[in-house]
């Protein structure tokens, strides 16, 4: 489908950028730039890179996505040009020359810059009257377009402000050369009827507003993200700001394969299309999922691993009949399907290696020996392996954080009787082994207690789980801790293993690694989206 036709919806991914700033969703630029080749590949249109003026990794992170992600179109989508590639900026000089220093290698750069317009915003956060609020807007719009053609302005809080006062003010930045207008209900307070007929008022009554495109970013606070998203399209907007998995601040963003496959399945009612490449949808989740150790729930819409799973009698028995009668979407659609691996325990690793490729976990060198030693004593335990397993292993190998402390070796007693004990063995940055054996409640606390130990970097654990790849007693399983050290944002591991307490400490030693990794890189807490008083007005 055509962008320029009339009912084409801009799909805008905010994942790296909205969505990072989920408590704990931290990603290293590595993992960015990984996220937005998926990103690419599924076929957005906008990718919001980052807020390069947060600190000099974000700004690294978008100025790689800029270089490589935004110079090139995917080979094979319909697209004949890579995605705009955007960075954010709040209203001030430093923020948008940070964001343009960002995104100018890109091919089609944008900045996009907010101001809120809420009086309670106004009065208690900025410190502004109205008038001085348009005036700044404006000014930094208009400084914004002397750096780039494509500029983005959002009232922070549209949502709860006076629809009269956003006419006047997104009038204003029109005016100053803002071509693209995104309306945010940044707390997820609205209704869709209200949501949609705010959106109408804005194209009916701002002049010039059917110049530019509008676009609707829409938190979940109440759950009603996705649902006011396609009331602000319906209504006439046409570009749909989301987050994969609908991570993002508080309760998250819109989700992107929600709003899309609502497209897709509904187009005949909703008159919309995007240019997404739905097959792609499982499998950027998981990357997205894993890359910042956000599990997707099971019941998840679209993605969830219970999306597309019978379990009733009743159900089963419609579905052997028609798939139709329960399923209004089919698996292979949002490439959902379990494909199962056809190597056994003697396959060779070519063989191994192209699937690997096949599902987008390329690996070669000595990572490629590491998982593929892994698969072989999987599939020694395992009846079946399972392309999610194979995942599981490439993940590990594929982290993009430095293994600084590895794990050599670990045994544990535990039981009905006795205390629980564990004794490890790790590898320092330096190759040296350092062994310390433990009790703890249970033994994974005797394990972390033996590792606390040994690396001695203080950390409070925040969340540990874990969970089976796949169905089975023979499961691999894939643990995810997340852990903050000082002031630092928290950081996250995982490991994967067919033993438990072995996944347990891969991840937590892989948590640590990212504690290590930041301080040595320097990176600083995350600082507020939405600027002080003091930050906007200089
Ligand atoms: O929710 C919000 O208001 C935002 C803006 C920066 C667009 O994320
Ligand atoms: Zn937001």
């Amino acid at each position: 489908m055509n962008s320029s036709s009339p009912s084409y919806v801009r799909i805008f991914d905010t994942s790296l950028r909205d969505g990072e700033q989920a408590p704990g969703a931290s990603m290293t630029s590595a993992e960015k730039l990984e996220v937005a080749r998926a990103l690419a590949r599924l076929g957005v249109d906008v990718i919001e890179a980052g807020f390069p003026a947060a600190s000099p990794d974000d700004l690294a992170a978008v100025q790689a996505i800029a270089a490589e992600v935004g110079q090139v179109p995917v080979e094979g989508r319909p697209q004949a040009e890579p995605p705009v590639i955007c960075g954010l900026a709040r209203c001030t000089r430093s923020d948008i020359e940070a964001a343009w220093n960002g995104v100018k290698g890109a091919k089609r750069p944008r900045i996009h810059t907010f101001l809120a317009t809420s009086d309670i915003h106004l009065q208690h956060k900025l410190r502004m009257s109205r008038a001085e609020m348009t005036a700044r807007a404006v000014e930094m719009v208009a400084y914004a377009k002397t750096f780039c053609a494509d500029i983005e302005f959002s009232p922070e809080d549209a949502g709860r402000s006076d629809p009269e006062f956003l006419y006047t003010v997104l009038e204003a930045v029109i005016k100053a050369g803002a071509t693209t207008l995104n309306i945010p209900d940044t707390v997820g307070y609205t209704m869709p009827d209200e949501f949609g007929a705010l959106i109408a008022g804005i194209i009916g009554k701002t002049p010039g507003a059917k110049d530019v495109v509008i676009s609707v970013h829409c938190h979940d606070d109440l759950g009603m993200a996705v649902a006011n998203s396609l009331a602000g399209l319906r209504a006439g907007a046409r570009q749909a700001e989301v987050t994969i998995n609908g991570i993002g601040e508080r309760a998250g963003n819109a989700s992107l394969e929600e709003v899309v496959m609502a497209i897709r399945t509904r187009g005949e009612k909703l008159g919309l299309t995007t240019g997404i490449d739905a097959t792609q949808l499982c499998r950027t989740s998981k990357l997205v999922s894993r890359s910042t150790s956000y599990p997707v729930p099971p019941n998840k819409s679209i993605v969830g691993a219970n999306a597309f799973a019978h379990e009733s009698g009743i159900h089963q028995d419609g579905m052997i009949k028609n798939a139709q009668t329960y399923e209004i979407m089919r698996p292979e659609d949002v490439g959902a399907t379990q494909t199962m691996l056809v190597l056994g325990k003697h396959s060779g690793r070519a063989a191994f290696s192209k699937r690997l490729t096949e599902l987008g976990y390329p690996l070669d060198g000595d990572a490629l020996l590491k998982a593929f030693n892994g698969f072989k004593k999987l599939a020694d335990r395992k009846k079946a392996v399972h392309d999610a397993d194979l995942i599981a292993l490439a993940s590990d190998e594929r982290t993009t954080v430095p293994e600084l402390w590895a794990l050599d070796n670990l045994q544990v007693v535990c039981g009905t009787t006795g205390l629980p004990t564990a004794t490890v063995r790790l590898r320092d940055p330096d190759g040296k082994t350092h062994v310390h054996a433990a009790i703890g409640t249970g033994p994974v606390d005797a394990t972390y207690k033996a590792i606390d130990a040994i690396v001695k970097v203080p950390v409070t654990l925040l969340e540990f789980g874990i969970n089976g790849v796949t169905e089975g007693i023979d499961a691999l399983a894939e643990a995810t801790v997340r852990v903050r050290h000082e002031e630092q944002r928290s950081s996250h591991g995982h490991g994967a293993d067919t033993d438990i307490v072995v996944a347990s400490a891969k991840a937590y030693i892989a948590s640590l690694n990212h504690v290590l990794s930041r301080q040595s890189s320097g990176r600083a807490q995350h600082p507020q989206k939405t600027g002080t008083p003091t930050a906007v007005a200089q």
